[in-house]
């Protein structure tokens, strides 16, 4: 049992007097596919070693009595009760509960602590750790019988409509299906997904976090929604078997663009655009070509930054730092943006140059220190034997 597991349990033991469950719930990374989840496109998300660890109990009452751990913040509340609370992280917890009880599942109150190593608000998906985590355990605690689709979908719900952040089904997706060394392919619409072989000893998936976390994440996010149906409908009039962006080529797109806002256009460009890389850089992977794949990364990155307006100062200057580093095929900022996290792909050599070089710039051009951190692609949410 490792440290943070061990940390978890002792806590629970000593605020609730008996043997919890132990869940690992990982963050993700994703490799290429951003805000395309909820245009119905494709992803190709991971799970981590970078877990939350949710210690549980099932109670005969409708209580609930939760303790964050890293926070040393507790929180209590029952059933009839449930609502936002101040201190936000009780949300998603709660917003789970919710959407179980709407559904009529046959739930109790529980007693838990979490805790973990995700970085919190920085683009690994911390909150669909804790929703993913939570609905995976009520689903094992009761024995409710829910595939993991069913469950990635009530994680969803709990995020859109209780915390209320319009996401899409990505960061639940890979938290709950995730494979050691795989990568999956996700299309968002028809929800197949394949799985893709990510493993190379000489190659190390590198996550720089900006340390930046921007209240305006929410609003933006929503909007940017806002602004792919507001494409979306336009182009409708013209193509009724138009549904979704997914369905848009950029050709029809440009036949119409002096009829969109130019916002809405830049923004409809970069996710069709983002579609089609996803789609290459699987073939990529497939060909093993990561020099390819990584300058998809790049791509990615400057069409978040150009187009679809998600990127930030501290963001780029990361991605412009790493792609300065012999060693390194791609990197991009990862996540919904506006700070977090950006990803990139370098060789096991590489990564202490990486560090070093891509802190040391960081330093001088923003006066902080990011958090770089190498991370694994480990199997998603588990029970912890
Ligand atoms: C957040 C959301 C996801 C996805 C990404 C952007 O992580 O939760 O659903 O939209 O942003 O790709």
């Amino acid at each position: 049992m490792n440290e943070m597991v061990q940390k978890v349990r002792a806590s629970f033991l000593e605020k609730f007097g008996r043997e919890p469950v132990l869940i690992s719930s990982p963050g993700r990374i994703n490799l290429i596919g951003e805000h395309t989840d909820y245009n119905e496109g494709f992803v190709l998300p991971g799970a981590t070693d970078r877990a939350i660890i949710l210690a549980i109990a099932p109670r005969e009452d409708d209580v609930c009595r939760f303790h964050a751990f890293d926070f040393n913040q507790d929180f209590s509340t029952t059933f009839d009760c449930l609502q936002k609370s101040d201190l936000h992280w009780p949300d998603y917890l709660q917003g789970v509960l919710a959407v179980f009880l709407q559904a009529g599942y046959r739930i109790r109150g529980l007693d838990l602590v979490f805790g973990g190593n995700i970085p919190i608000g920085g683009g690994m998906s911390s909150s669909a750790a804790i929703e993913g985590g939570l609905a995976f355990a009520l689903n094992y605690l009761y024995d409710l019988q829910l595939d993991g689709l069913t469950l990635a979908r009530l994680a969803r719900q709990a995020e859109n409509d209780f915390v209320g952040v319009k996401c899409g089904i990505m960061d639940m997706f890979a938290n709950l299906f995730g494979q050691a060394k795989k990568v999956i392919k996700l299309d968002c619409r028809s929800l197949e997904f394949d799985y893709y072989p990510f493993e190379w000893e000489e190659v190390r998936v590198v996550i720089s976090d900006s340390l930046v976390r921007r209240a305006l994440a929410t609003s933006e996010y929503n909007l940017r929604r806002q602004q792919c149906e507001v494409g979306v409908n336009l182009l409708k009039k013209y193509y009724p078997e138009i549904k979704n962006l997914r369905d848009v080529t950029l050709a029809r797109l440009v036949a119409h663009q002096t009829e969109l806002d130019p916002v809405v256009f830049k923004r409809c460009v970069y996710v069709i655009k983002e579609n089609q890389r996803v789609e290459q850089a699987c073939q990529d992977l497939l060909r093993q070509d990561l020099f390819s794949f990584g300058q998809r990364m790049y791509e990615s990155h400057l069409g978040l930054r150009n187009e679809y307006e998600v990127s930030c100062r501290e963001l780029d200057l990361l991605v412009e730092s790493a792609a300065r580093v012999e060693g390194v095929y791609g990197s991009r900022m990862m996540g919904a943006g506006f700070g977090g996290c950006t990803i990139s792909l370098v060789r096991s050599e590489a990564v202490g140059s990486f560090t070093e070089k891509v802190s040391a710039d960081y330093r001088q051009a923003s006066g902080q220190e990011p958090a770089i951190h190498v991370v694994r692609i480990e199997a998603g949410t588990h029970v912890i034997q």
